[in-house]
């Protein structure tokens, strides 16, 4: 029995994460889930997005499904629910599988992984204002560094063996340039590893040019959130992009993608990045039959065309695309 909390969230969190519960549901794994509330609902209701009692529910439990949040950009104070949960939780590893499905007009054969520190960088949340003036604090630590650097080789182990170090450390020294030099310690000890550098402007062209040259790329947490979106649309777009935040003892799964109120209660968001989501939840928990037989399934349902929702050029709606997942499943 795995103890998995449930959060949906905002918008159409709300929609794709009862969706993908029900292909949990539907494999032959015992689940027990556990329902919470973080977001921009919550923070009306009680004025924090993110309750303290959830944070040690979440630790109660193995893992956490997520679906997505909505980060209103003015109101004042508000911190964005799944960055505080990132951090409570020291998720300090961001996982985001780019890879092409067979959908028609997409580029082939892409199949990379960003993997994003987590927990500071330019999203530390440390700024500050004067009149005239707004400043951010670009925080990176060798600890921060080692441990994600780590984790990204690991990965690419048992890949392809090439990971590609992202920052911009001709301009940003200090910063940059100690992500740069603990990834380059690190790598001393994974010499099975082709380790190669880019500036993320050039991986930025490099990732539409040539996205096959691609296997691990390592990057700090603002470049990791912008290429991330760009393999993304690359292969589908946010519709398919599932993502994991990966701690010593903890994973939290979520798509990509954010609470897009512009589709929110139309019955038409794409329940795939969260059904991938819970694929990523799978791998995590060991249960890699089952992961691969969840990607298959969406696979299937993608190269038969017959059910897609807007986004991919169909006209299907969240629950027949779920429904399609779990018909494919049950006949893998
Ligand atoms: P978004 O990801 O919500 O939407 C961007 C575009 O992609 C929209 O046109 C949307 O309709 C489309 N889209 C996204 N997911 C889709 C899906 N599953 N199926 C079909 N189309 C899909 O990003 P946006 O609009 O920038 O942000 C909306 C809200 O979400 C904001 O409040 C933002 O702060 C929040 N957000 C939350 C994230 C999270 O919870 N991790 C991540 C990104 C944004
Ligand atoms: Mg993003």
């Amino acid at each position: 029995m795995y103890k998995i909390a449930v959060i949906p969230g905002d918008g159409i969190g709300k929609i794709v994460t009862p969706e993908t519960i029900r292909v949990l549901e539907s494999i032959d794994l015992k689940f027990e889930f556990q329902h919470m509330e973080v977001g921009y609902e919550v923070f009306k209701k009680v004025g924090t997005s993110v309750p303290e009692d959830v944070i040690s529910s979440l630790r109660n439990t193995q893992a956490c499904l997520f679906g997505a949040t909505t980060t209103p950009v003015d109101v004042p104070n508000y911190r964005s629910a799944v960055v505080t949960l990132r951090k409570a939780l020291d998720l300090y590893a961001n996982v985001r599988p780019a890879r092409s499905y067979p959908i028609r007009g997409q580029v082939k054969d892409v199949d990379l992984v960003i993997v994003r520190e987590n927990t500071e960088g330019l999203y530390s949340g440390i700024e500050f204002a004067t009149k005239d003036s707004a400043f951010a604090m670009r925080v990176i630590t060798r600890r921060a560094c080692e441990r994600v650097a780590r984790f990204a080789f690991d990965l690419a182990m048992r890949r392809r063996r090439k990971l590609i170090v992202v920052t911009k450390a001709n301009i940003m020294r200090k910063t940059c340039g100690l992500f740069r030099e603990v990834t380059l310690f690190v790598a001393e000890n994974y010499p099975e590893v082709e380790v190669d550098e880019m500036f993320v402007d050039a991986a930025a062209m490099n990732l539409v040019l040539k996205p096959q040259v691609f296997d691990v790329i390592l990057t700090s947490n603002l470049f990791g959130d912008i290429l991330s979106d760009e393999a993304a649309g690359l292969v589908g777009g946010l519709g398919l992009a599932p993502s994991a935040n990966i701690g010593d003892d903890y994973g939290l799964f979520e798509p990509v993608h954010g609470s897009a109120p512009d589709i929110a209660g139309k019955g038409i968001a794409n329940p795939i990045a969260a059904i991938l989501s819970a694929k990523m939840l799978l791998d995590f928990l060991g249960e890699v039959t089952w992961a691969e037989r969840v990607e298959n399934a969406v696979s299937a349902v993608l190269k038969k065309r017959k059910y897609l929702t807007p986004d991919l050029g169909g006209s299907s709606t969240t629950r027949e695309v779920t429904e399609a997942i779990i018909s494919a499943l049950e006949k893998i």
